[in-house]
């Protein structure tokens, strides 16, 4: 790249970043989407989030501590190296308390890096920067440190919301509006487990900037889609730090000419080099990567992974390579997210149902994940009903698209579409201002007349179109048309998806009064599937919509063995 270029990108990204802090310092962090009046942006993109929190990321680090209590010595002893902009404190399975330190610039950090050592000498030599670090007990007297001037941030950040107090909470609410409401705030993803995810990616990242010159190592899927709950897996791919901005500078940069080119490693054997690297990156993990554990390489799948276990932060990652347009379709999903705020909360509580009767599952397998899930759901808000739509088609975004929007992923797949959501004219989205209870009762009768024997759902065109072939259940690709992201569910699964909503309409319709006891609204939906649920649900049964999940195992010969069903509920 030249020095002009890069020097041009740089001051680009300097404004972006000013004009973010700028335009974030005011509130809360972890809420990016303001409502501005007048001529200003109403919306955040995409981008600008990434790029602030993996800014975030390389201004901090995770220490672990013996205890909470530990705050005071901590922050004096890093402060005397750097400023501290925030500390939050969290706790793993296994009980070690940890510190996230977010310092005030990159520099600083850098001080407390070089200020660190390893425990073991003789491996001086073999260091590896990385972010997770541990605070030794002072030898001797202890050092007076100044008092922090700032409180933690969060105390305990990362604990999931206790189930029994959730539901507790959920019987007191109101209506089932609130309750849905309720359910997306205790559980989605906080700012911690956000910035905790962007912490394992930086760690990766530093262990192989040393090994790969253009290297980022990038979050994608539930982690940053604002669909995420409190505890998902980190998906994480394996870039280059060019993709941003690569596409729309394509025409500024001509290297074509060039009459320098690096020399190459002649790489042999039958594998094709990116497994060879693939298989190395398992190495180093296993090697390098302080807190990861239970390395695998799964490397004949369609998106090869190394997935891994991340001791300090509780996380399950998968790690794969080159898959750009996952970080694409995480963010058109987070787009669709953004343009209407019952589009998450309606979202979580289906995905929370889907789990609770059993249709997703942890495992993967021939049953709907959550992904497919939610194409689901924002399929059914694109629907024109009389009330009118809440979200645009895919297509509409596209052709709306200008230059600076262009992305080619891998394998030349175009993932073009609008970025800039202060752009898209407000009769668009938002058309109906029905309430998240209503909302839940049209998704659950939308799906139960939806024709899936001949209908494929696609969120490019808003409205279902012809299957191409006889897969039980089809939904489009939105960024590979030709793929169906639900190939894998089996006709069986289809078939309970299809009971499923229709239990759940005629459920949601006959709970909907407060005063019927404690599994009222969504409770009756989101709550594990006992026997005990069963056989109440079959007492008061209605015969045309109650479909017996039982009878429907019975006319099939893919019985759910007692224990999977109990695998079901995450
Ligand atoms: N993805 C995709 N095409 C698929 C499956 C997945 O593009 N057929 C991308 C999506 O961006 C998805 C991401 O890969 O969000 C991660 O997939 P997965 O982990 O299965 O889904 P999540 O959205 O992360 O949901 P979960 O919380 O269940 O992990
Ligand atoms: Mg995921």
């Amino acid at each position: 790249m030249s020095v002009l270029f890069r020097s041009f990108i740089n001051k680009g990204r300097k404004n972006l970043f000013k004009k973010l802090l700028n335009s974030t310092q005011s509130t809360c962090r972890c809420v990016f989407f303001r409502k501005y009046s007048g001529s200003e942006k109403k919306f955040v993109s995409f981008d600008e989030i990434v790029a602030q929190r993996r800014s975030e990321a390389k201004r901090s680090i995770v220490v672990q501590v013996n205890s909470q209590a530990s705050f005071k010595e901590l922050y004096g002893y890093c402060s005397k190296y750097a400023t501290i902009k925030d500390v939050h404190h969290y706790k793993n399975n296994n009980d070690e308390h940890f510190m996230l330190i977010e310092f005030g610039s990159e520099e600083s950090l850098q001080d407390v890096l070089r200020s660190c050592s390893t425990h073991q000498k003789d491996l001086d030599t073999m260091a590896v920067n990385s972010p997770f670090l541990w605070f030794r007990t002072a030898n001797g007297k202890t050092e007076n440190y100044a008092t922090p001037t700032t409180v933690l941030a969060s105390i305990n950040g990362i604990e999931q919301v206790n189930e029994d107090k959730l539901f507790k909470e959920l019987v007191d609410c109101e209506t089932v509006s609130d309750q849905i409401q309720l359910l997306y705030d205790r559980t989605r993803l906080n700012d911690l487990g956000v910035r905790l995810r962007y912490m394992v990616a930086r760690q990766i990242e530093c262990m192989l900037e040393s090994l790969y010159a253009n290297v980022a190592v990038r979050p994608f899927g539930s982690s940053i889609n604002g669909f995420g709950k409190m505890g998902c897996d980190l998906d994480l791919v394996l870039t280059n730090t060019l993709t941003d901005e690569m596409w729309y500078w394509r025409g500024v940069q001509t290297r074509a000419g060039a009459r320098l080119v690096a020399q190459t490693a002649r790489v042999e054997g039958g594998r094709a080099p990116w497994a060879r690297h693939m298989q190395a990156l398992g190495e180093l993990l296993e090697l390098r990567a302080a807190g990861a554990a239970r390395v695998q390489r799964i490397l004949n799948a369609r998106v090869p992974i190394v997935k891994f276990a991340h001791h300090y932060t509780d996380l399950e990652c998968d790690l794969c390579y080159n898959n750009m347009s996952g970080v694409y379709m995480s963010e058109l999903l987070w787009l669709f997210g953004s343009l209407d705020d019952r589009v998450r909360p309606l979202t979580f509580a289906v995905r929370r149902w889907a789990r609770a009767v059993g249709l997703t599952n942890p495992h993967p397998g021939r049953w709907i994940t959550n992904f497919p899930l939610t194409l689901m759901v924002l399929f059914f808000l694109q629907q024109k009903t009389n009330d009118g739509h809440v979200l645009p088609t895919l297509k509409n975004l596209v052709r709306r698209a200008g230059k600076e929007d262009i992305r080619i992923a891998e394998e030349n797949l175009n993932c073009t579409f609008l970025r800039d959501m202060n752009k898209l004219p407000p009769e668009c989205y938002a058309q109906n201002k029905v309430n998240l209870q209503t909302l839940l009762l049209q998704f659950f009768e939308f799906y139960s007349q939806f024709d899936f024997q001949d209908k494929a759902i696609s969120i490019n065109e808003g409205i279902s179109v012809r299957k191409p072939n006889s897969l039980p259940l089809y939904i489009v690709n939105p960024l590979e048309q030709a793929l169906n992201v639900s190939r894998n569910v089996s006709f069986e699964e289809c078939e309970r998806l299809k009971a499923e909503v229709r239990n759940a309409a005629w459920q949601l319709e006959a709970g909907m009064d407060k005063q019927k006891g404690d599994d009222w609204g969504l409770l009756g939906l989101v709550e594990k599937k006992t026997t005990r649920g069963l056989k109440k649900l079959l007492r008061v049964g209605n015969s045309h919509r109650l479909v017996s999940v039982k009878d429907l195992f019975n006319d099939t010969d893919d019985k759910i063995p007692e224990d999977s069903v109990k695998s079901k509920v995450e």
